[in-house]
């Protein structure tokens, strides 16, 4: 890895150099539309699309719900639930403009704040994306640990998660190259 490193920026010299800088600066959210400009299409996968018909983008709305607010009343919060941080870390993406609270549980929440790997020349090179940010997964453990990191017990209404069922309901692979 480290022999990569230092023959990539022997070649890219100081353009590498800053954009290894701009790496370690904090990475920022952007939001589930600036991802779905690109993973739109059919031929990608269609993942803005799939995402948004999935209860994930609905997270934020469900907040404001009278159910919710009485969820909050009973845990002693005393602000409206789509105001409080003790729900919305598990239901929005707060705090960076760019990704409307709005659209709820967006891809960056799973994937890595985008704001370094979501240029389409940095997107192509899977080693530059991860190395700006992106997040991957090396099986189904590790998904799963990464959806437990929400859908545990710490959620008011946690219900029993099944991992196949529900990755089943969310999935949004590329489709394989025939
Ligand atoms: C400018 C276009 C563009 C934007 C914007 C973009 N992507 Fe991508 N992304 C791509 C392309 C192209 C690939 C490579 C797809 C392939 O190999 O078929 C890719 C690949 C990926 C992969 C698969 C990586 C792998 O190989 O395992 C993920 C995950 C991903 N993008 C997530 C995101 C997220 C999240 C955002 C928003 C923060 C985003 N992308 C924004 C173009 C884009
Ligand atoms: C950042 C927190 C977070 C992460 C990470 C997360 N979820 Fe969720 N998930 C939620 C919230 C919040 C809801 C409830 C949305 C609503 O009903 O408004 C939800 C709802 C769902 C639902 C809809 C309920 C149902 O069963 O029909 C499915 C399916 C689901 N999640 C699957 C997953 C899977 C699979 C993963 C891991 C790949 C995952 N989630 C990761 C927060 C998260
Ligand atoms: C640890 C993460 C987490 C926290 C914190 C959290 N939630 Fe959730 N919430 C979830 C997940 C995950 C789901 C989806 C439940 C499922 O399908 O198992 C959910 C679903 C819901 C639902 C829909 C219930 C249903 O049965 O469909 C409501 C309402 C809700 N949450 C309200 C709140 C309120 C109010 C707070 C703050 C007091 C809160 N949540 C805090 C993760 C969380
Ligand atoms: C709840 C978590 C979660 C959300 C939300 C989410 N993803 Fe993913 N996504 C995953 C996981 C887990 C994988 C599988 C990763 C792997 O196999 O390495 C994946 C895979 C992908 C892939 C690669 C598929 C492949 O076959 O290689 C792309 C592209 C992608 N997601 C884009 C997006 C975009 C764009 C959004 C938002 C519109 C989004 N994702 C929302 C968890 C999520």
């Amino acid at each position: 890895m480290k022999r990569t490193l230092s023959l990539l920026a022997l070649a890219a010299g100081v353009v590498f150099t800053a954009t290894m800088a701009g790496a370690q600066a904090a990475h920022t959210y952007v939001g589930a539309k600036a991802c779905g400009m690109c993973h739109k299409t059919e031929k990608q996968g269609g993942q803005f699309g799939i995402w948004e018909k999935t209860k994930h983008a609905q997270a934020y709305a469900t907040l404001t719900t009278q159910a919710a607010n009485d969820i909050a009343k009973a845990k002693g919060i005393t602000t409206p639930a789509a105001n409080s941080p003790a729900c919305l870390k598990c239901h929005a993406i707060v705090g960076d403009a760019k990704a409307d609270v709005k659209n709820g549980v967006q891809c960056e929440m799973c994937h890595g704040p985008g704001s370094d790997y979501k240029s389409l020349t940095v997107m192509k090179d899977k080693d530059r994306a991860v190395a700006a940010g992106l997040k991957v997964y090396k099986d189904n453990a590790a998904i799963e640990k990464q959806c437990r990191t929400c859908h545990n017990e710490k959620s008011p209404t946690a219900k029993e998660f099944k991992f196949a069922e529900r990755w089943a309901k969310i999935r949004h692979p590329v489709p394989k190259k025939p």
